[in-house]
Protein backbone atom coordinates (compact mmCIF):
# COMPACT_ATOMS: atom_id res chain seq x y z
CA UNK A 1 0.00 0.00 0.00
CA UNK A 2 1.26 3.39 -0.61
CA UNK A 3 2.96 5.28 2.20
CA UNK A 4 0.83 8.63 2.80
CA UNK A 5 2.42 11.77 3.29
CA UNK A 6 0.84 14.72 5.08
CA UNK A 7 2.07 18.23 3.12
CA UNK A 8 1.49 21.55 4.96
CA UNK A 9 0.82 24.39 2.71
CA UNK A 10 0.48 22.04 -0.35
CA UNK A 11 -1.24 24.67 -2.43
CA UNK A 12 1.45 26.55 -1.81
CA UNK A 13 4.36 27.49 -4.50
CA UNK A 14 6.42 24.91 -3.58
CA UNK A 15 4.40 22.69 -1.92
CA UNK A 16 2.14 21.83 -4.67
CA UNK A 17 5.30 21.22 -7.09
CA UNK A 18 6.25 18.46 -4.54
CA UNK A 19 2.93 17.37 -4.09
CA UNK A 20 2.65 16.36 -7.55
CA UNK A 21 6.21 14.44 -7.27
CA UNK A 22 5.16 12.39 -4.38
CA UNK A 23 2.54 11.29 -6.36
CA UNK A 24 4.30 10.30 -9.20
CA UNK A 25 6.81 8.51 -7.16
CA UNK A 26 4.11 6.36 -5.87
CA UNK A 27 2.99 8.22 -2.14
CA UNK A 28 -0.50 9.22 -1.57
CA UNK A 29 -0.78 12.96 -0.44
CA UNK A 30 -2.66 14.64 2.13
CA UNK A 31 -2.34 18.34 1.73
CA UNK A 32 -3.38 20.61 4.70
CA UNK A 33 -3.78 24.45 3.46
CA UNK A 34 -5.08 27.54 5.07
CA UNK A 35 -4.99 28.78 1.95
CA UNK A 36 -4.15 32.16 3.08
CA UNK A 37 -1.88 32.76 -0.09
CA UNK A 38 -2.94 29.94 -2.38
CA UNK A 39 -5.09 29.24 -4.39
CA UNK A 40 -7.72 26.81 -3.73
CA UNK A 41 -8.00 25.51 -7.29
CA UNK A 42 -4.62 24.15 -6.23
CA UNK A 43 -4.98 20.66 -5.34
CA UNK A 44 -7.54 19.99 -8.63
CA UNK A 45 -4.65 21.18 -10.76
CA UNK A 46 -2.75 18.89 -9.04
CA UNK A 47 -4.77 16.37 -9.90
CA UNK A 48 -4.88 17.21 -13.43
CA UNK A 49 -1.46 16.79 -13.72
CA UNK A 50 -0.63 13.71 -11.60
CA UNK A 51 -4.12 12.03 -12.25
CA UNK A 52 -4.79 11.62 -8.50
CA UNK A 53 -6.83 13.58 -6.29
CA UNK A 54 -4.86 14.37 -3.32
CA UNK A 55 -7.03 14.43 -0.22
CA UNK A 56 -7.55 17.93 0.99
CA UNK A 57 -7.74 19.49 4.37
CA UNK A 58 -8.16 23.23 4.78
CA UNK A 59 -6.77 23.90 8.28
CA UNK A 60 -4.16 26.17 10.05
CA UNK A 61 -1.21 24.95 11.84
CA UNK A 62 -2.15 27.63 14.08
CA UNK A 63 -5.39 26.07 15.27
CA UNK A 64 -4.48 22.40 17.64
CA UNK A 65 -8.09 21.18 16.90
CA UNK A 66 -7.51 21.81 13.38
CA UNK A 67 -4.38 19.62 13.24
CA UNK A 68 -5.88 16.90 15.78
CA UNK A 69 -8.70 16.31 13.29
CA UNK A 70 -6.22 15.95 10.85
CA UNK A 71 -4.09 13.48 12.53
CA UNK A 72 -7.33 11.46 13.94
CA UNK A 73 -8.89 11.07 10.52
CA UNK A 74 -5.52 10.07 8.82
CA UNK A 75 -3.79 7.96 11.93
CA UNK A 76 -1.75 6.36 8.94
CA UNK A 77 0.42 9.23 8.02
CA UNK A 78 4.17 8.02 7.40
CA UNK A 79 5.57 11.14 7.16
CA UNK A 80 5.20 15.06 6.96
CA UNK A 81 6.49 17.66 4.76
CA UNK A 82 6.38 20.84 6.37
CA UNK A 83 6.36 24.15 4.43
CA UNK A 84 3.37 26.07 6.00
CA UNK A 85 4.64 29.28 6.91
CA UNK A 86 4.81 32.76 6.31
CA UNK A 87 7.05 34.04 3.62
CA UNK A 88 7.67 37.33 2.93
CA UNK A 89 10.79 39.42 4.12
CA UNK A 90 9.73 42.64 3.77
CA UNK A 91 6.05 42.03 5.39
CA UNK A 92 7.80 39.70 8.31
CA UNK A 93 9.82 42.90 9.35
CA UNK A 94 6.55 45.17 9.45
CA UNK A 95 4.70 42.94 11.34
CA UNK A 96 7.43 40.67 13.49
CA UNK A 97 4.54 39.23 15.11
CA UNK A 98 2.79 38.03 13.04
CA UNK A 99 4.99 36.04 11.69
CA UNK A 100 6.76 34.75 15.04
CA UNK A 101 3.33 33.38 16.28
CA UNK A 102 2.43 31.80 12.94
CA UNK A 103 5.52 30.49 11.34
CA UNK A 104 6.66 29.28 15.41
CA UNK A 105 3.62 28.30 16.54
CA UNK A 106 2.64 26.89 13.70
CA UNK A 107 6.20 24.31 13.81
CA UNK A 108 5.36 23.52 17.47
CA UNK A 109 1.64 22.73 17.15
CA UNK A 110 2.76 19.93 14.15
CA UNK A 111 5.17 18.67 16.45
CA UNK A 112 3.03 17.97 18.96
CA UNK A 113 0.75 16.56 16.84
CA UNK A 114 3.11 14.11 15.40
CA UNK A 115 4.55 13.18 18.81
CA UNK A 116 1.18 11.94 19.63
CA UNK A 117 0.07 10.39 16.35
CA UNK A 118 3.74 8.87 16.92
CA UNK A 119 4.66 9.66 13.38
CA UNK A 120 8.80 10.01 13.45
CA UNK A 121 9.69 11.48 10.41
CA UNK A 122 9.61 15.55 9.02
CA UNK A 123 10.97 17.56 6.32
CA UNK A 124 11.43 20.90 6.90
CA UNK A 125 11.10 23.64 4.43
CA UNK A 126 14.07 26.00 5.74
CA UNK A 127 16.32 28.56 3.90
CA UNK A 128 19.89 29.77 2.67
CA UNK A 129 18.94 32.79 4.81
CA UNK A 130 20.16 31.43 7.58
CA UNK A 131 23.80 31.57 6.82
CA UNK A 132 23.49 35.56 5.59
CA UNK A 133 26.39 36.75 3.66
CA UNK A 134 28.43 33.83 3.96
CA UNK A 135 32.43 33.97 4.91
CA UNK A 136 33.40 31.78 2.40
CA UNK A 137 31.85 31.14 -1.04
CA UNK A 138 30.07 28.63 -2.11
CA UNK A 139 28.30 28.14 1.16
CA UNK A 140 28.33 24.10 2.72
CA UNK A 141 25.93 23.15 5.69
CA UNK A 142 29.26 23.56 7.91
CA UNK A 143 29.36 27.15 7.28
CA UNK A 144 28.30 29.48 10.90
CA UNK A 145 25.16 30.34 10.79
CA UNK A 146 24.72 34.50 11.33
CA UNK A 147 22.09 36.97 12.73
CA UNK A 148 18.78 36.59 10.66
CA UNK A 149 18.21 39.86 8.42
CA UNK A 150 14.92 39.76 8.96
CA UNK A 151 11.89 38.14 11.38
CA UNK A 152 10.97 36.03 8.51
CA UNK A 153 14.78 34.41 8.56
CA UNK A 154 14.86 34.51 11.72
CA UNK A 155 12.00 31.83 12.26
CA UNK A 156 13.07 29.79 9.94
CA UNK A 157 16.55 29.47 12.00
CA UNK A 158 14.37 29.28 15.18
CA UNK A 159 12.18 26.53 13.81
CA UNK A 160 15.26 24.35 12.36
CA UNK A 161 16.46 24.94 16.27
CA UNK A 162 13.31 23.57 17.52
CA UNK A 163 12.99 20.55 15.28
CA UNK A 164 16.19 20.30 15.92
CA UNK A 165 15.79 20.01 19.88
CA UNK A 166 12.53 17.74 19.58
CA UNK A 167 14.81 15.31 17.50
CA UNK A 168 17.52 14.70 20.23
CA UNK A 169 14.46 14.43 22.79
CA UNK A 170 11.91 12.11 21.35
CA UNK A 171 11.82 9.31 18.01
CA UNK A 172 11.76 12.39 15.97
CA UNK A 173 13.97 12.42 12.70
CA UNK A 174 14.20 15.08 10.61
CA UNK A 175 15.28 16.94 7.84
CA UNK A 176 15.91 20.52 7.42
CA UNK A 177 16.61 21.57 3.61
CA UNK A 178 18.06 25.23 2.97
CA UNK A 179 16.50 26.47 0.06
CA UNK A 180 18.80 29.04 -2.14
CA UNK A 181 16.49 30.69 -4.93
CA UNK A 182 13.60 28.80 -6.11
CA UNK A 183 11.84 29.99 -9.37
CA UNK A 184 10.03 28.73 -12.20
CA UNK A 185 7.21 26.30 -12.55
CA UNK A 186 5.75 22.95 -13.42
CA UNK A 187 6.33 22.40 -17.44
CA UNK A 188 2.51 21.95 -17.80
CA UNK A 189 2.05 25.70 -16.59
CA UNK A 190 -0.89 24.28 -14.31
CA UNK A 191 0.89 25.41 -11.06
CA UNK A 192 4.10 28.02 -10.18
CA UNK A 193 4.50 30.92 -7.92
CA UNK A 194 1.32 33.00 -7.40
CA UNK A 195 2.99 36.09 -5.64
CA UNK A 196 -0.25 38.03 -4.03
CA UNK A 197 -0.05 41.83 -4.49
CA UNK A 198 3.24 43.35 -5.97
CA UNK A 199 6.02 40.97 -6.30
CA UNK A 200 8.97 40.96 -3.75
CA UNK A 201 10.70 38.45 -5.74
CA UNK A 202 12.67 39.42 -8.45
CA UNK A 203 11.45 36.39 -11.02
CA UNK A 204 7.89 37.14 -10.47
CA UNK A 205 8.40 41.20 -10.64
CA UNK A 206 10.31 40.29 -14.31
CA UNK A 207 7.75 37.80 -15.91
CA UNK A 208 5.23 40.71 -14.79
CA UNK A 209 7.20 43.48 -16.52
CA UNK A 210 7.80 41.25 -19.40
CA UNK A 211 3.83 40.51 -19.82
CA UNK A 212 3.27 44.55 -19.28
CA UNK A 213 1.69 44.51 -15.69
CA UNK A 214 4.42 46.54 -14.19
CA UNK A 215 6.09 49.44 -16.00
CA UNK A 216 9.86 48.81 -15.40
CA UNK A 217 11.86 46.19 -13.00
CA UNK A 218 14.05 47.78 -10.74
CA UNK A 219 17.43 46.39 -10.15
CA UNK A 220 18.76 47.07 -6.62
CA UNK A 221 21.98 48.11 -6.81
CA UNK A 222 24.88 47.99 -9.70
CA UNK A 223 27.85 48.58 -7.52
CA UNK A 224 28.25 45.24 -5.44
CA UNK A 225 31.45 43.40 -5.95
CA UNK A 226 30.47 41.24 -8.67
CA UNK A 227 30.94 40.11 -12.44
CA UNK A 228 28.81 43.35 -13.23
CA UNK A 229 27.98 44.87 -10.51
CA UNK A 230 24.88 43.46 -9.13
CA UNK A 231 23.65 40.78 -6.58
CA UNK A 232 24.29 36.93 -7.37
CA UNK A 233 21.96 34.16 -6.46
CA UNK A 234 21.81 30.34 -6.61
CA UNK A 235 18.46 29.96 -8.71
CA UNK A 236 17.27 26.47 -8.63
CA UNK A 237 14.46 25.27 -10.37
CA UNK A 238 11.14 24.24 -8.61
CA UNK A 239 10.70 20.84 -9.60
CA UNK A 240 14.29 20.02 -9.03
CA UNK A 241 13.60 21.41 -5.34
CA UNK A 242 10.86 19.12 -5.16
CA UNK A 243 12.82 16.38 -6.18
CA UNK A 244 14.75 16.47 -3.17
CA UNK A 245 11.75 16.61 -0.86
CA UNK A 246 11.05 12.97 -2.96
CA UNK A 247 14.74 11.68 -1.62
CA UNK A 248 14.32 13.94 1.85
CA UNK A 249 11.31 11.90 2.86
CA UNK A 250 12.56 8.82 1.28
CA UNK A 251 15.60 8.95 3.13
CA UNK A 252 13.85 9.03 6.57
CA UNK A 253 11.40 6.48 5.62
CA UNK A 254 14.01 4.23 4.71
CA UNK A 255 15.75 5.08 8.32
CA UNK A 256 19.20 5.76 5.88
CA UNK A 257 19.39 8.78 7.48
CA UNK A 258 22.99 9.16 9.92
CA UNK A 259 21.53 11.51 12.65
CA UNK A 260 18.43 12.26 14.00
CA UNK A 261 18.47 16.08 12.36
CA UNK A 262 20.60 16.45 9.46
CA UNK A 263 20.41 19.81 7.15
CA UNK A 264 21.37 19.49 3.71
CA UNK A 265 21.67 22.90 0.92
CA UNK A 266 19.52 22.57 -2.18
CA UNK A 267 20.74 24.64 -4.97
CA UNK A 268 22.68 24.06 -8.22
CA UNK A 269 25.97 25.54 -7.20
CA UNK A 270 26.28 28.24 -9.56
CA UNK A 271 25.36 31.43 -8.99
CA UNK A 272 23.81 34.09 -11.74
CA UNK A 273 23.47 38.28 -11.39
CA UNK A 274 20.68 39.88 -11.93
CA UNK A 275 21.27 41.38 -15.19
CA UNK A 276 22.16 37.26 -15.98
CA UNK A 277 18.33 36.88 -15.11
CA UNK A 278 17.17 39.52 -17.27
CA UNK A 279 19.72 38.76 -20.35
CA UNK A 280 18.59 34.92 -20.06
CA UNK A 281 15.28 35.75 -19.94
CA UNK A 282 15.40 38.10 -22.79
CA UNK A 283 17.04 35.18 -24.54
CA UNK A 284 15.02 32.46 -24.14
CA UNK A 285 11.51 34.87 -24.31
CA UNK A 286 12.13 36.59 -26.95
CA UNK A 287 10.78 39.87 -25.11
CA UNK A 288 12.33 43.17 -24.02
CA UNK A 289 12.63 44.19 -20.39
CA UNK A 290 12.55 47.62 -19.41
CA UNK A 291 14.81 47.63 -16.48
CA UNK A 292 16.37 50.63 -14.56
CA UNK A 293 19.11 51.01 -11.56
CA UNK A 294 17.86 52.00 -8.07
CA UNK A 295 19.84 51.95 -4.77
CA UNK A 296 20.48 48.88 -3.09
CA UNK A 297 17.80 47.21 -0.95
CA UNK A 298 18.15 47.05 2.40
CA UNK A 299 19.03 43.87 3.82
CA UNK A 300 20.14 41.87 0.72
CA UNK A 301 23.26 40.50 0.60
CA UNK A 302 25.99 40.86 -2.13
CA UNK A 303 26.36 37.30 -3.47
CA UNK A 304 25.55 33.52 -2.24
CA UNK A 305 25.82 30.42 -3.82
CA UNK A 306 25.20 26.47 -2.65
CA UNK A 307 27.90 23.99 -1.93
CA UNK A 308 25.22 21.32 -2.64
CA UNK A 309 27.59 18.18 -2.45
CA UNK A 310 26.51 17.20 0.83
CA UNK A 311 22.44 16.66 -0.78
CA UNK A 312 24.18 15.30 -3.89
CA UNK A 313 25.73 12.87 -2.08
CA UNK A 314 23.54 11.59 1.19
CA UNK A 315 20.03 12.43 -1.11
CA UNK A 316 21.71 11.08 -4.82
CA UNK A 317 19.94 14.23 -5.86
CA UNK A 318 21.23 16.75 -7.91
CA UNK A 319 19.59 19.57 -9.58
CA UNK A 320 19.10 19.12 -13.53
CA UNK A 321 17.11 22.23 -14.82
CA UNK A 322 19.53 24.88 -16.34
CA UNK A 323 19.22 29.05 -15.44
CA UNK A 324 16.84 29.08 -19.43
CA UNK A 325 14.67 25.83 -18.44
CA UNK A 326 13.99 28.25 -15.50
CA UNK A 327 13.20 31.51 -17.00
CA UNK A 328 11.48 29.94 -19.59
CA UNK A 329 8.92 27.58 -17.50
CA UNK A 330 8.60 30.96 -15.44
CA UNK A 331 7.65 32.73 -18.68
CA UNK A 332 4.84 29.92 -19.50
CA UNK A 333 3.28 30.40 -16.29
CA UNK A 334 3.10 34.00 -16.26
CA UNK A 335 1.47 33.76 -20.16
CA UNK A 336 -1.06 31.08 -18.36
CA UNK A 337 -2.00 32.81 -14.92
CA UNK A 338 -5.49 33.45 -14.21
CA UNK A 339 -6.19 30.64 -17.02
C1 LIG B 1 14.68 36.33 -0.43
C2 LIG B 1 15.04 35.84 0.94
C3 LIG B 1 15.01 34.35 1.02
C4 LIG B 1 13.69 33.82 0.52
C5 LIG B 1 13.50 34.32 -0.91
C6 LIG B 1 12.20 33.83 -1.50
C7 LIG B 1 16.68 37.01 2.36
C8 LIG B 1 18.12 37.44 2.49
N1 LIG B 1 16.38 36.30 1.27
O1 LIG B 1 15.79 35.99 -1.26
O2 LIG B 1 15.20 33.93 2.33
O3 LIG B 1 13.71 32.42 0.54
O4 LIG B 1 13.50 35.75 -0.89
O5 LIG B 1 11.10 34.37 -0.87
O6 LIG B 1 15.89 37.29 3.17
N2 LIG B 1 16.12 42.05 -7.08
C9 LIG B 1 16.08 43.14 -7.91
N3 LIG B 1 14.85 43.68 -8.19
C10 LIG B 1 13.69 43.17 -7.69
C11 LIG B 1 13.75 42.04 -6.84
C12 LIG B 1 15.00 41.51 -6.54
O7 LIG B 1 17.10 43.63 -8.39
O8 LIG B 1 12.61 43.73 -7.97
C13 LIG B 1 17.43 41.42 -6.80
C14 LIG B 1 17.82 41.35 -5.35
O9 LIG B 1 18.50 42.49 -4.95
C15 LIG B 1 18.68 40.08 -5.32
C16 LIG B 1 18.06 39.19 -6.40
O10 LIG B 1 17.34 40.07 -7.25
O11 LIG B 1 20.01 40.38 -5.72
C17 LIG B 1 17.12 38.13 -5.85
O12 LIG B 1 16.15 38.76 -5.01
P1 LIG B 1 14.85 37.97 -4.49
O13 LIG B 1 14.22 37.22 -5.60
O14 LIG B 1 14.00 38.95 -3.74
O15 LIG B 1 15.43 36.87 -3.51
P2 LIG B 1 16.42 37.04 -2.25
O16 LIG B 1 16.36 38.39 -1.68
O17 LIG B 1 17.75 36.47 -2.64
Amino acid sequence: MAEKILVTGGAGYIGSHTSVVLQEAGYEVLIIDNLSNARADVPHRIAGISGIQPAFIKADLCNEKDLDYCFDRHPDIAGVIHFAAYKSVGESSAFPLKYYHNNLAGTINLLKAMQQANCRNLVFSSSCTVYGQPDQLPVSEEAPLKEAFSPYGNTKRICEEIIRDQAGASSLQAIALRYFNPIGAHHSAQIGELPVGIPNNLVPYLTQTAAGKRESLKVFGRDYNTHDGTGIRDYIHVVDLAEAHLEAIRRLLEQKNKEAFEVFNLGTGTGYSVLDIINTFEKVSGVRVRHEFTDRRAGDIESVWADPSKANRYLGWKARLGLEEMLRSAWAWEQLLGS
